[in-house]
């Protein structure tokens, strides 16, 4: 579906009714990321998954700054008549919602931090990431795909699961170029959220794959513990997109924290 905003149009899918949880997608993916999730919502959630700017169906955002995507969620909200909401993220989505906590947070009734780090890019981690957007502009998302698949799942998904991998692989490879090189912007800007970290005084899961590579276990075990009451599951078999390769623990696990802390 599509909803018109002041900055743009958005693309996004729901399901469900009750308490809002949004979910943001991680890079270089679209909403289809949650498409386990929209099938199989919290009892008592409505579930919302947004294209992020450039993404999917999305228009791009004028400035390419995680500060900048969280204003234009909130826009989203808006429109989508969401005052408040759980808002969950996987990996560039953990960020963002990181930038909402910081712009926006009496939107923010409860976090999900899935495979996602606080801490912003090293230096030779931005330098990838202009080296990244050269690659995409030369050779293609498909050249972004070749590259980020590997790190996406875990070492269980690549050899059981050939279905997943080939679901983010299409769903990389379908990205335009010129969102891939403003969410780059975006990412290698980004501030390190550590600090705020304590400042979060909302019900938070936090969420790993046991074989993330990219965001791993030693991630979220910070952010749980300097994040006041937060709660910590790691997904056996799972890797980087947790959600895509365990989808049944994945929701059980989020199902089991909606019920728990928004009875
Ligand atoms: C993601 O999955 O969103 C990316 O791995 C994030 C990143 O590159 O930092």
């Amino acid at each position: 579906m599509i909803v018109e905003t002041p900055r743009g149009r958005v693309g996004y899918d729901e399901d469900g009714t009750g308490r809002p949880l949004l979910l943001l997608h991680g890079f270089p993916h679209d909403r289809t990321l949650w498409t386990a999730q929209l099938g199989g919502p919290p009892v008592n959630t409505r579930v919302i998954a947004l294209d992020l700017p450039g993404f999917g169906e999305s228009d791009s955002a004028e400035v390419p700054s995680l500060d900048h995507w969280a204003d234009w969620v909130a826009g989203a909200m808006d429109a989508l008549q969401l005052p408040r909401a759980i808002v969950g993220g996987l990996s560039m989505g953990g960020y963002l919602a990181f930038a909402l906590w910081r712009r926006h947070r009496a939107r923010v009734e409860g976090l999900v931090l899935a495979d996602t780090r606080a801490g912003a890019d090293t230096l030779e981690g931005q330098e990838k990431r202009v080296a990244m957007q050269a690659t995409a502009l030369a050779q293609g998302a498909g050249a972004i795909a070749d590259a980020m698949l590997p790190g996406m799942v875990g070492k269980t998904t690549r050899a059981e699961q050939p279905q997943a991998v080939e679901f983010l692989d299409a769903m990389m490879r379908r990205a335009r170029v010129a969102a891939i090189q403003k969410a780059l912007d975006a990412l290698r800007t980004r501030p390190d959220s550590t600090p705020i970290l304590a400042t979060i005084d909302v019900p938070t899961l936090v969420i790993c794959g046991a074989e993330d590579v990219l965001t791993p276990v030693k991630e979220s075990e910070a952010m749980q513990a300097a994040i006041p009451d937060a709660q910590l599951a790691v997904i056996p078999g799972a890797g980087h997109a947790s959600c895509v390769e365990r989808p049944a623990a994945f929701n059980a696990v989020l199902s089991g924290f909606v019920r728990a802390r928004f009875p």
